[in-house]
């Protein structure tokens, strides 16, 4: 079975629609294909500030939701990245094996540092792409499934891969994206054009999974459409309707061709109305599910411990190949 590895940062508790589409509902459908490893990355929350309870809580509230989402125990390993020191520890390595300017052009960290302001902005926010190269290289991942916005860091993986094999011998697979076309990137409800994310200027384009479905049937209602009223697919000049057409398509597993045909003849209101509906029977058991896990923490707790388990036999092993290419002298 080929190999898939993904994380996702724990940062603001509930997940939003562009995490769900763009990575989790992949992640559980090569669950069944795949040697899936699937981890919450708390190492990387903490590039930002963090309050201590809250990263706990919101690391419990991930992990939960991805059990919620349709992540399976017996099928998939499942872990909480500090629960597995080998991925500090391969960090390390790569650090010395990145060039400063090559850190540089990693574009999130230059959107970020731009956002805080350098004086707020830490060091391991500048080194975050290289902590994801060994999370990725540590399980000899095949295929890594993100969102667009995670491209260049795979770039960047790859790029390390080749560059230790070259010098040191072949240690690391050299991993592939899995981005899906349709959902890859995921747009903001009131901004077509920008990418929806936590940070954007207003709550109102971001739908966030654990929010009261009311208030995100309300965010869909009132999304931003483009000019015209016929429901057709076209990412350039209806940047808004596609957004939502390729929403309504992912979570109902309805093509687009069939979808704008359903429309002929309906305004763009119909197209939010129904989305709202459809959102909103697929959200309520999602968070049915989710609630269940986070009301059951020793259940929680035994699936991370198995899943640290798993991983770190993996992780071990391939920091050890990679220790002794480097030249260090084992420990006896
Ligand atoms: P994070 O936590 O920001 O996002 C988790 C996943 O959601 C995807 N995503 C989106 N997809 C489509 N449309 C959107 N609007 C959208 N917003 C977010 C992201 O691409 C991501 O797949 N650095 C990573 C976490 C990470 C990781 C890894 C990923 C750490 N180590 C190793 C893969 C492999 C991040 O911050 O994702």
């Amino acid at each position: 079975r080929p190999r898939v590895l993904s994380g996702i940062q724990p940062t603001s508790g509930s997940f939003h629609l562009g995490n769900y589409l763009g990575a989790v509902r992949q992640w559980v459908s090569l669950q069944e294909t795949h040697d899936a490893f699937y981890m919450v990355v708390d190492l990387h929350a903490i590039t930002v500030e963090q309050d201590p309870a809250e990263l706990r809580q919101n690391t419990r509230v991930s992990v939960a939701q991805l059990l919620g989402a349709g992540l399976d125990p017996e099928r998939c390993t499942l872990f909480v990245q500090s629960h597995v020191p080998e991925h500090a520890q391969l960090a390390w390595v790569m650090n010395c094996l990145t060039g400063f300017g090559e850190a540089s052009r990693m574009t999130q960290f230059k959107d970020k540092s731009a956002r805080f302001g350098s004086g707020n902005t830490s060091v391991g926010l500048f080194t975050y792409p290289i902590l994801q190269v060994a999370d990725i290289l540590l399980y000899q991942a095949d295929q890594v499934p993100v969102g667009e916005d995670q491209r260049q860091h795979v770039e960047l993986t790859r790029d390390l891969a080749e560059r230790f094999n070259h010098r040191l011998g072949q240690t690391f697979t050299v991993p592939n994206p899995y981005i899906l076309k349709e959902t890859g990137k995921i747009y903001d409800l009131q901004d077509p054009t920008a990418k929806m994310s936590k940070s954007a200027s207003s709550p109102k384009g971001l739908v966030s999974l654990l929010d009261e479905v009311k208030v995100s049937a309300k965010k869909f209602k009132s999304a931003v459409t483009d000019t015209g009223t016929v429901v057709s697919y076209d990412e350039k000049e209806k940047p808004g309707v596609s957004n939502l057409l390729n929403i309504y398509s992912a979570i109902s597993g309805r093509s687009i061709p069939e979808l704008v045909q359903h429309f002929e003849g309906k305004m763009y209101g119909a197209l939010k109305t129904e989305l709202a509906e459809v959102y909103t029977e697929w959200v309520a058991p999602f968070q049915e599910r989710t609630r269940l896990y986070l009301d059951d923490p020793a259940e929680l707790d035994a699936v991370l411990a198995r899943g640290a388990e798993k991983a770190r036999a993996v992780a071990g092993e391939t920091l050890a190949a990679a220790y002794d290419r480097i030249g260090f002298l084992p420990a006896k």
